[in-house]
């Protein structure tokens, strides 16, 4: 009986279809709105781009510990080696670089939660743990 409520069916019809590309939208403003979110919580994280040892601190040093010894419960358990030791120093830049975009048996890839950029900066973070000694 809806023909009643409208003189032109096509007039009912285009809310109609207004209605659904609304819903659709607000879905997406939805989704946009969590990307957003997200985006700003990694920003407020310490992982800004030129913070190697700002990153190293929040999402390495849970395995590898602060000074990159490997000295933790995990590191323990999963043997992980010194990263200040000659074995994994003598390792090129790219060979380092590779192992945190793809990983490597228990260690995470971490090429979908940061930039190259990011990873350029533990490298180098990385070195200069050796040089502290
Ligand atoms: C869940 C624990 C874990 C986290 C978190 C983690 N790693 Fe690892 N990492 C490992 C393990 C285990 C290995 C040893 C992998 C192997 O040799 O099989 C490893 C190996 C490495 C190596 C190579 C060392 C070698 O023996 O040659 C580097 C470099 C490294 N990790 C850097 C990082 C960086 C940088 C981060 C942070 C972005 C990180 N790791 C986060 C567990 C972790």
């Amino acid at each position: 009986m809806w023909l009643q409520l409208s003189s032109d069916p096509r007039a009912r019809n285009s809310v109609q279809l207004q209605g659904g590309a609304l819903n659709k939208r607000r879905t997406r403003m939805r989704g946009a709105l969590l990307i957003a979110g997200a985006i700003g919580l990694s920003l407020a994280a310490p992982t800004r781009a030129d913070d190697g040892p700002a990153t190293f601190k929040g999402q390495c040093a849970a395995c590898h510990g602060a000074d990159g010894s490997g000295s933790t419960a995990v590191g323990k358990s999963l043997k992980i080696r010194d990263l200040r030791s000659a074995d994994v120093q003598k390792q090129t830049d790219e060979q380092l670089t590779g192992i945190i975009t793809n990983g490597k048996g228990a260690m995470p890839a971490y090429k979908d939660k940061m930039t190259a950029d990011q990873i350029q900066q533990l490298v180098a973070f990385i070195r200069q743990l050796a040089k502290k000694g």
